[in-house]
Formats: C-alpha cells, sequence, structure tokens
C-alpha cells in the first residue's frame, strides 16, 4: 500500500499544541507552524483501527501493560538497531521529558553534575537545574563537516560529573552519532563513572546512508552503564498518547530507577497508548520506510532551495529527524529581529534557536515534518525576507 503524505490536514482546533497555541508563544496565529517536534502525517491508519477498537469497548479502567507489550518493543529495536533488549529491563514512562526529570531525581543527588551537549533539546536543561543540580556544559562544535563533540572538553568534564544527558540522535543538530563517536564517549564516562542517560526518541528517524547505534548496543560495559530511552510517539506521529519505555539492564540501576518510579505513581498509563504503540512496533516498519523517503525528499527539497535562494543561512544536512538546523549568523541584524523577521515578515512559527542554548543565537530550528506543498510556500516567504 501507498501511503499519502501529501494531504494537508487542517488541525487547527484540534487542541494542537503547534496550530493552537500559536498566538501565546509567536504572538501571530497566522504563522505557518514548523516548530514542536510532532508531524502533520497523518497517524498511520492501521494504528487508528487499533485504537477505534479499542475505544468501542465499554469501561477503560486501569490497565498495565502485558509482557506482550514490551516483547514487541524489545523486538523492534532488536530487528531496526541490533541490540538484543530483554523485556524485563523496561519500564512504562508517560514521556521521555519524565524518564529523564526521574532519572537525575532518583540517581544523583542535589549539587551533582550533569553534562549535556548543547545546542540540546530544552528540557535538557531544566532536567538539571530545575532539580538543584549543576549544569556542565559540552558544547558541540560547528565544523565545515557538521556538528562534533568536544572530547577534550569532556575528558575534563566527565572527572567530577555524574550523569550525562545524550541526545542519540541529536535534536536539533540532526547528528546520527558514529560507532567511533559513541565508544569516545563511553570510554570516557565509563572510565570516570558518569552514568549516561541516552535519549533515543529519534532513533527510529533515521535517514537514508545512515544507522542508528544504541549507546548500550556498543558493548556490555555500555550497556550496564547506562539507561536508554525508547518511544514510537516522535516515529508514529503518538505524542499526544503519552506513552514511551525506558530500558535499563544493570539490575541495581533498574531498581534504583523503577523505585522512584513507584514513588511518584506515574507508571499506570493509558490504554490508547499501550495498544498503538505495541501496534506500531508490530506493524509499522512499512509505513515508516515510505515516510522517512518523504521526509528525505523533504530535507533535500529544503536543503537545495535553501543553498540556491539564501545561500548566507548556513546549515548541515540532517542525518537523522526531520528538523533543520539554520544559523543565521552571516546576517547583520540579532538574535530578536531575526526572530521578529521570521514571525511577522516571513510569517513561519519556527523555533527559537537560543531556546537550545546560547550556541543556538541567531539560529532556528525548522520542522519538515509536513507535506511537501506547505514547505514550498514556507520556502518562498523566508526567502521574500532572508534572500
Ligand atoms: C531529544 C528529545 N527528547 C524527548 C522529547 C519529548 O519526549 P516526550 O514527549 O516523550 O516527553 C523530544 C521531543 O521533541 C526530544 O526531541
Amino acid at each position: 500500500m501507498r501511503y499519502d503524505f501529501d494531504t494537508i490536514i487542517d488541525r487547527t482546533g484540534t487542541e494542537s499544541v503547534k496550530y493552537d497555541l500559536r498566538e501565546s508563544v509567536f504572538g501571530n496565529a497566522e504563522v505557518i507552524p514548523m516548530w514542536v517536534a510532532d508531524m502533520d502525517f497523518p497517524t498511520p491508519d492501521f494504528i487508528r483501527k487499533a485504537i477505534i477498537k479499542r475505544a468501542a469497548t465499554d469501561v477503560y479502567g486501569y490497565t498495565f501493560r502485558e509482557a506482550e507489550y514490551f516483547n514487541s518493543i524489545a523486538q523492534w529495536i532488536t530487528r531496526r538497531h541490533g541490540w538484543k533488549v530483554q523485556k524485563e529491563w523496561m519500564s512504562f514512562t508517560p514521556g521521555i521529558v519524565c524518564a529523564f526529570n526521574f532519572a537525575v531525581m532518583g540517581l544523583t543527588k542535589e549539587n551533582d553534575e550533569i553534562i549535556i551537549q548543547p545546542p540540546v533539546y530544552p528540557p535538557f536543561f531544566r532536567a538539571v537545574e530545575e532539580h538543584g543540580r549543576k549544569l556542565v556544559l559540552n558544547p558541540l562544535i560547528d565544523t565545515d563537516e557538521g556538528f562534533k563533540m568536544d572530547f577534550e572538553l569532556l575528558e575534563q568534564q566527565a572527572k567530577t560529573a555524574k550523569m550525562l544527558i545524550l541526545s542519540n540522535p541529536h535534536n536539533p543538530v540532526g547528528r546520527c552519532w558514529n560507532y567511533d563517536e559513541l565508544k569516545r564517549l563511553g570510554e570516557i564516562c565509563i572510565k570516570n563513572d558518569v552514568l549516561v542517560f541516552s535519549d533515543e526518541i529519534h532513533c527510529d528517524l533515521v535517514l537514508p546512508n545512515y544507522k542508528h547505534l544504541p549507546f548500550a548496543s556498543i558493548s556490555q560495559e555500555f550497556e550496564q552503564h547506562s539507561i536508554t530511552a525508547h518511544a514510537a510517539s516522535k516515529t508514529f506521529n503518538l505524542a499526544g498518547l503519552a506513552t514511551s519505555s525506558v530500558i535499563i539492564a544493570n539490575e541495581q540501576l533498574r531498581k534504583q530507577y523503577t523505585d522512584f518510579l513507584h514513588s511518584t505513581e506515574a507508571d499506570l498509563g493509558n490504554i490508547f497508548g499501550k495498544v498503538a504503540t505495541k501496534t506500531a512496533m508490530e506493524k509499522g516498519e512499512e509505513w515508516l520506510q515510505q515516510l522517512l523517503h518523504y521526509v528525505n525528499d523533504n530535507i533535500d527539497f529544503a536543503v537545495n532551495f535553501i543553498h540556491k535562494e539564501m545561500p548566507k543561512i548556513r546549515l548541515h544536512r540532517p542525518e537523522a529527524t526531520y528538523m533543520l538546523w539554520l544559523d543565521f549568523n552571516a546576517y547583520d541584524f540579532d538574535d530578536n529581529e531575526l526572530n521578529r523577521k521570521m514571525i511577522f515578515e516571513a510569517g513561519l512559527g519556527l523555533n527559537k534557536g537560543h531556546e537550545f542554548g546560547v550556541q543556538g543565537l541567531k539560529c532556528l530550528r525548522m520542522n519538515l515534518a509536513c507535506p511537501r506543498s506547505i514547505i514550498a510556500k514556507a520556502l518562498e516567504q523566508m526567502k521574500e525576507v532572508f534572500g
């Protein structure tokens, strides 16, 4: 079956963060929304049908996740990413943001140092700072070959840190970290007893010619020294169903994490998230294959357009995710003016780069998970102002 990613869906009035909060976020309800990381494609029909079937039953009481649920996720990860996961290692989390907050609260102490690699997903900063831990910044280095990790600095920082939160693949710069990079990062962390929380929410959105490597799959030592977060939410557009997983092979670490999780009672979960995730893991391969082709073509289209029509914008073609990280530092206006122009002159709602750390000043993140005709319209509007 050929899936349709071209039809435009009007999401306004569906309590969609991306659409219905435009006025409060941008001060302009008319911007083309290309910010929050969800997709404007329909959730696949086989998932919708499974939810509708469950919704047709009489009672929506408390639920639990049966062995087959965790098996479906474990098998997906083994099949797609070559990491043999056991279902006993897994626990439920409503969201991955919750999970890394729980890990920070349950596995580190006040004033412990936690490393993150900006520009990076904004909740990483808050998970550290809002629980009284110390934020240690290991900024990525923007080279002509793309963003790289600063291992020299990490060697120093790891000596006193307790945890590193890794975005694998990386949001917003779209790097799909390779074996050598993960190995070097892991060796530094293990040598210094720094626990790695590997947020792998974007792992199934790796683009053709790249391969996701779960951090824990590098070696048994890495597996024992890390926590992995996985979700079908980004991949299958299910974020509103608040259902994700945490995988911890190390028994002692798992107990410590799940003791904290149970103390919050946040692991009850919801019926529809469970049904949707299990269905995606069992039936989603073909749909995902087609999605990745479509997104990859969207990225080619946008990258080529920007190189040709707005060559002052610096960008690296992403290896994963459906986002572009656009750097406007070659323009002679400041960050405020950049955002004002984008919102009120170009009429586009993109994520402000500075929210990903000061490294993101004069940068913007653009979400390309939408019909190509929308991207074409958006880029024409952008060209009018920045071309
Ligand atoms: C790196 C990263 N982690 C986590 C999330 C969101 O996680 P959740 O919605 O499961 O809390 C996002 C969403 O964009 C993300 O980019």
